[in-house]
């Protein structure tokens, strides 16, 4: 019997019952996928009900509903600005996830202006400038190659600026590991903040670096076109393609 043909009741609890709101994960397209179709099982536990239980469960099912379940990646925005205070607030949420050493070398840059966007958009591989044209805010999601400057404010308690100065390969490892986990904190930010978004990596890279980044010699990862989501429902993102099974990806040593 393999994990996908197992009884939700067998599974570990982060796979039990509590996964999604009745109707919502259905949204994400889940039960079409093999392996992925408990995932759009209804709360079924007692605790589902009134107090203090209920309330965490139904909690936890909306926050699994908005971050992982039902969430699509975005076919298209709305033209309502993501205002400034918005955009603090994700940065403010990214910045909380966990780097090594506390080193934090990601860097965001907030692309908002009509002219800004417009000059992004040259800048993006052609089959993905139609998909971002009405994103109000594309991020730049860049790294410090001189990130270890940081970190006898971000980490006093470790001597970790020297080791990293005089190993370059081993700081362009840290930061681009680091970064693209920072720029994954950020995506499931917007998520949980209701924000609609597309995560790229056709553009390119070192034209970017040189219209935005240049003065503060910042390197470019990946990008995040952003928005409120689309008022126009009348084309969705499609069937969500499939995803490994438990066997494919996963050992249990
Ligand atoms: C790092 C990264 C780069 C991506 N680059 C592109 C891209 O250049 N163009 C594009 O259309 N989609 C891009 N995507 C979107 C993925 O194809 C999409 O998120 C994936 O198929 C899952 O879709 P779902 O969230 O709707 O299930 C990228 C996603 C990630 C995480």
């Amino acid at each position: 019997m393999t994990y996908e043909q197992t009884p939700v009741s067998q599974h570990d609890n982060e796979h039990s019952s509590t996964l999604a709101l009745p109707g919502e994960a259905e949204k994400g397209n889940l039960s079409a996928i093999p392996g992925l179709a408990h995932l759009a099982s209804p709360p079924q536990s007692g605790a589902g009900g009134g107090g203090a239980a209920g309330q965490r469960e139904r909690q936890n099912a909306a926050d699994l509903t908005s971050l992982f379940t039902a969430h699509r990646t975005a076919s298209g925005f709305s033209s309502k600005p993501v205002e400034a205070g918005t955009i603090r607030r994700l940065y403010d949420l990214a910045r909380l996830g966990p780097t090594s050493g506390n080193c934090a070398p990601a860097r965001f840059a907030f692309i908002t202006s009509a002219s800004a966007r417009q000059r992004m958009l040259e800048a993006l591989s052609p089959g993905n400038r139609d998909k971002v044209a009405q994103a109000p805010l594309m991020v730049v999601v860049g790294q410090d190659p001189l990130f270890f400057d940081h970190l006898p404010k971000l980490n006093p308690q470790q001597p970790l600026r020297d080791w990293f100065a005089s190993d370059v390969g081993l700081s362009e490892e840290t930061a681009f590991r680091n970064s693209t986990l920072q720029g994954a904190y950020m995506l499931m930010a917007a998520r949980a903040l209701g924000l609609a978004t597309l995560p790229l990596s056709g553009f390119d890279a070192p034209l970017v670096e040189d219209m935005f980044l240049r003065e503060q010699g910042w390197q470019a990862n990946f990008l995040i076109a952003m928005g409120w989501p689309s008022e126009d429902t009348s084309s969705g993102p499609g069937p969500r393609l499939p995803r490994l099974l438990f066997e494919e990806a996963c050992l249990c040593l």
